[in-house]
């Protein structure tokens, strides 16, 4: 089973989930409780109370001000976790105190650090800027996905799966016809792989919201931050579409920035975080209805292919072999960094020594 990167920032949720209602979500197998204070900073503590463990995020548990009364016998935490009230006592033992959690909002996400408390660097979190960038419309949700989280990130690492998982969507035979370029950063943790297909199909994804008819140039090009962030950053133009300038200006294509936060609840379930982001038809609520959908339907095509495979390999007695090829040379990699991550419990972005 999967042994949890600690030690890393880790999306909790939306910022748009978090509000003046006790929100509970597991993350690394910790129930974090989640909150915004009166003037509107989020809070991260833990979810259970410190008396008699009844989750603080459970009825008639509530916010008093910026204080969470327990609804079973009323310990009252401020929102350092620290308790400040018990009942039928002055005294407030010590120890009564909540786990709290740092906590960053940024980039639309709420994040955590899991680990160690005086080792969270907010520079340590990596960017997905276009989720909160008015230059760019945006989409997202949340899967709730029956699988430890290693075969999301393989299976984010190698899009050949789309030709045949999402045939129809996001799939065309070019996507598994098409070699990669792999490159990994062990140091930094980052995986970067690369696919340009030069001449090939639209598929409705991109045929429908960016209303090209013909083949087109696709670019995709995958940031793997581990172990928490992926970026996939897709170009795509009709064929015979000028490259970028060297500048980085790109005014004759369409970008997407696709973008999951992979977090692990459990050992064997993850919540599948997904955003979208698309630099044209900005106002078309249309093109977002149809890309939000479509995009959920292919998430949820990996969400039930990768439940099926965590029941298959979980039946796998006697362990098993797998036989990997080039497409896998991204999966591989990363595995590779998420493997050391855990043995050191290191900080993403620390050289290894
Ligand atoms: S369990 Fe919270 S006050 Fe008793
Ligand atoms: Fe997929």
């Amino acid at each position: 089973m999967t042994s949890f990167v600690r030690n890393q920032w880790y999306v909790a949720a939306y910022g748009r989930e978090v509000g003046r209602e006790l929100f509970s979500r597991t993350v690394c197998g910790e129930p974090i409780l989640l909150w915004r204070t009166e003037s509107g900073a989020v809070t991260a503590m833990s979810d259970r109370c410190v008396h008699r463990r009844f989750p603080l995020s459970q009825e008639p548990s509530h916010l008093d001000g910026d204080k969470v009364v327990c609804g079973y016998h009323g310990f009252t935490y401020g929102a350092d976790g620290v308790c400040v009230n018990v009942p039928g006592q002055k005294r407030v033992p010590r120890t009564a105190r909540l786990t709290s959690y740092p906590v960053v909002e940024q980039d639309s996400f709420v994040w955590v650090w899991i680990g160690e408390r005086d080792r969270a660097d907010e520079k340590l979190i990596p960017r997905a800027p276009w989720l909160d960038d008015p230059g760019f419309a945006v989409v997202s949700g949340m899967e709730p996905l029956a699988a430890r989280y290693d075969l999301l990130v393989d299976n984010l690492l190698d899009l050949s799966h789309e030709t045949y998982l999402h045939g129809g969507y996001i799939g065309t035979p070019e996507v598994a016809e098409t070699p990669i370029t792999t490159e990994a950063d062990d140091a930094a943790a980052v995986v970067r792989v690369s696919r340009h297909m030069d001449d090939a199909a639209c598929p409705s994804f991109y045929a429908d919201s960016t209303g090209i008819k013909g083949r087109i140039t696709r670019w995709q090009d995958i940031e793997y931050h581990a172990p928490c962030l992926y970026l996939l950053h897709s170009r795509i133009a009709p064929v015979g579409t000028p490259p970028p300038d060297a500048d980085g200006s790109d005014p004759d294509a369409f970008h997407v920035e696709v973008v999951y936060a992979i977090t692990p609840e459990t050992e064997s379930t993850t919540h599948d975080f997904w955003a979208v982001a698309r630099d044209f038809a900005l106002e078309d609520q249309k093109v977002s209805a149809f890309m939000h959908d479509n995009n959920r339907t292919v998430v949820l095509q990996d969400v039930v292919a990768l439940d099926v495979l965590e029941k298959a390999i979980t039946a796998e007695r006697d362990g098993y072999q797998e036989l990997s090829i080039n497409i896998d040379t991204g999966g591989l990699a990363a595995r590779r960094i998420l493997k050391r991550l855990a043995e050191e419990g290191a900080a993403t972005g620390e050289p290894a020594l």
